[in-house]
């Protein structure tokens, strides 16, 4: 223990934390980092042979911490560390912190990627450094051999040293360690690295892996289970760093599209639960293989693993029967954090690996939200920041430190581009961005897989490979809105018959007209139903989202964060034009992409993290959209574009939005006539979830 510090030891300040103090002269600043509770991984204990504890020192004068930071305040490289630079290399600059001594003021840069084995680092994953502070860590111990005279047991000396050396309280083991304690200490010479399970909450913590000698390399997985895709992502333990990103199709489309279905093939089929699992785990089981392979580490390096999804996905890989999620009042199964371990789900990581799977905030808004939620962190900040994860039930979450709330709106497939007559996946050939000349009313488009507009010369040759194959979800968000801004369907969602005068893109079909987008086969047209089913999903979205902000007290929101990746694709400047998001500065609305993906991750590496998801998941508030006697009048208004009664006043500012003008459903100009309105009324009632 280091004598305690007064004012006039040096002062210490470690980035990126920000975390500082005074400390003696000759402390280590491994000691002073972890005294600050500053995590700095180490592996060997201090014995400067694993190189996990290294630092930077940042040169210069710190005026607003008032810390004059140089080299010269730490102490010369001594032998210890002069040997692993020889044996291991050390990077100019760095130093191992646990031989390294505080010689006066310091700003010290704790770097994330203290990578031992050098690997490229993954660009897949999103690149944000995440502050280390895992379940699961490797610890170096040298155990005292046998004594006749102290007749304590192999194990128990092992205990002991992990105590003395790592500070551990109450330490149990993994049972499954027992019959290879001796050999795995003796193979060892009596030094060995242990994985030891701490995850921060009432149980003791648990050597759940033991290896001979020094182990200096450990990787969790962590996974987002989609409905449509499974994500996982492969990660150092000690660095944070992405070693390995996979993804795959969820094999489960092939019980049904949607969750719904999915549900259904359950209640239907006496086997069907027990089908969906294996074929989920099966193909989780394959992604863990192949990010092994990819970043070069055995299943046996894998020591924990983290899992979101929505509470269908959550439940069936679980082994739960979701039926009771198929109707109101969606009952979940466990809504708290899942502990396990990694084997009682059949997945086989390290015997001991152990699994966490977030907690889900409601019946319908999952893990998956938790882990978006956690990544954007709506609970950290003081603007109102709206999270929508747009999918067939979209996720959507509202708040800020004061308090968050949640619901799901069911919008349906049509943003996935089922129901839409021309509508497809997004996949080559597809559709994805759409202008139209307000005066000629002539589109112009680009497809999935070229990066040229369909007007633009080579255009044709850039998709002869793939042909124009249809319109996916971000290009019919654009069609429409186009649509809408260049005065081709009213306010309503009326396409406007009587330009059909003026152009020929403009063509009756029935009762109603449609856009003709591309003429070339296949003939690509925007019908009258395919508006009313944006219109439809965008109500129930729309509609949702007004809920939360009245249960907040707002009318307007700060932030919008787009989740999944649908989100990825959608321009703001269209999503806002169609009313399918609020009215909020364009520059305030990002896409976030697999948010869930970083949540996970955030839990893998720091369970910190875990704690804060499980207290904020307890503080959520979740509002049941259909139980809401209002969702009916905002759908109703929200039917409009962008909305009938909020005006959109900051979109209006950078985009020049169209007079109003109405239309009835057979394209002929007259107003909201007490037949639609009805019509509108009938379709939010099926809406309703
Ligand atoms: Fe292992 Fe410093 S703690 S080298």
């Amino acid at each position: 223990m280091n004598p305690p510090a007064n004012i006039t030891d040096p002062l210490i300040l470690f980035m990126p934390s920000g975390k500082r103090g005074r400390f003696p002269k000759g402390t280590p600043i491994l000691d002073a980092a972890r005294q600050l509770g500053v995590y700095v991984e180490s592996v060997c204990g201090g014995r400067a042979t694993c190189g996990r504890c290294q630092v930077e020192v940042q040169e210069g004068h710190f005026a607003k911490h008032k810390i004059i930071s140089s080299n010269e305040h730490i102490s010369p490289i001594g032998p210890k560390e002069a040997r692993y630079a020889e044996k291991r290399e050390l990077k100019p600059g760095r130093r191992l912190s646990c031989s390294a001594l505080i010689e006066g003021d310091l700003v010290i840069d704790v770097p994330q990627d203290t990578v031992i084995n050098a690997q490229v680092v993954r660009k897949d994953a999103d690149t944000r450094v995440i502050e280390r502070n895992p379940a699961t860590r490797i610890c170096y111990v040298e155990v005292e051999e046998p004594d006749m005279h102290k007749p304590s047991g192999d194990l128990d000396r092992l205990k002991a040293a992990l105590q003395r050396d790592w500070d551990y309280g109450r330490l149990e083991a993994d049972a499954h360690l027992l019959p290879q304690v001796q050999s795995i200490l003796r193979q060892g010479k009596w030094a060995v690295t242990a994985a030891v399970h701490d995850d921060d909450d009432t149980d003791a913590a648990r050597i759940i892996a033991l290896w001979p000698g020094l182990k200096n390399e450990a990787y969790g997985i962590a996974c987002d289970i989609g409905s449509t895709t499974i994500a996982m992502h492969l990660v150092s333990l000690l660095s944070g760093r992405v070693a390995a990103s996979a993804g795959t199709s969820n094999p489960q489309i092939r019980f049904g599209e949607d969750l719904m279905s999915r549900v259904s093939y359950v209640m239907m089929n006496p086997d069907g639960r027990e089908a969906m699992t294996k074929a989920v785990r099966d193909a989780i089981s394959t992604l863990i293989d192949k990010v092994a392979v990819e970043g070069g580490v055995q299943r046996e390096d894998i020591l924990d693993a983290v899992f979101v999804g929505n509470p269908i996905m959550h439940h069936l890989f679980l082994g739960i029967d979701p039926t009771e999620l198929g109707g109101a009042p969606f009952a979940l199964a466990v809504s708290g954090a899942v502990k396990a371990h990694a084997s009682d789900l059949g997945l086989r990581l390290n015997p001991g690996a152990r699994l966490y799977m977030l907690p889900c905030i409601a019946g319908h808004v999952g893990a998956d939200a938790a882990a978006v939620a956690l990544s954007e962190g709506p609970h950290r900040q003081d603007e109102m920041m709206l999270i929508v994860d747009v999918g067939t039930n979209a996720e959507i979450v509202l708040g800020n430190r004061e308090r968050v709330v949640a619901a799901s709106s069911p919008t349906g497939p049509a943003f996935e581009g089922a129901e839409i007559s021309g509508g497809q996946r997004a996949a080559p050939g597809a559709i994805e961005r759409v202008r139209i000349d307000p005066g000629t009313l002539e589109p112009r488009f680009r497809v999935i897989g070229s990066e040229l507009w369909s007007d633009e010369p080579g255009f044709a040759e850039s998709v002869a490979a793939t042909g124009v194959t249809g319109i996916c979800g971000s290009g019919i968000i654009e069609v429409i809105a186009e649509m809408f801004l260049t005065g081709i369907i009213s306010e309503d969602g009326v396409i406007d018959g009587a330009l059909a005068a003026k152009s020929p893109r403009i063509v009756a079909n029935g009762r109603t007209f449609s856009y003709v987008l591309t003429e070339s086969e296949p003939r690509i047209t925007i019908t009258q139903n395919d508006v009313r089913a944006i219109q439809l999903a965008k109500a129930a979205l729309y509609a949702g989202i007004k809920l939360l902000m009245e249960k907040q007290g707002v009318t307007g929101v700060d932030v919008i964060r787009f989740a999944g990746a649908f989100g990825s694709f959608i321009d703001p400047k269209y999503a806002m034009a169609l009313g399918l998001i609020p009215d909020c500065e364009l520059d305030k609305v990002s896409a976030v992409g697999n948010a869930a993906g970083t949540g996970a991750r955030m839990a893998l590496l720091n369970r910190m993290h875990r704690r804060e998801i499980e207290e904020t998941v307890r503080r959520i508030e979740k509002i049941e959209t259909a139980l809401e006697p209002k969702f009916q009048e905002h759908f109703v208004h929200a039917m409009a574009l962008p909305n009938k009664v909020d005006p959109f006043v900051k979109l209006g500012q950078q985009v020049p939005l169209p007079q109003r003008k109405s239309i009835d459903a057979g394209g002929v100009a007259g107003d909201g006539s007490p037949r639609r309105r009805s019509r509108e009324e009938r379709a939010a009632r099926r809406a309703r979830p």
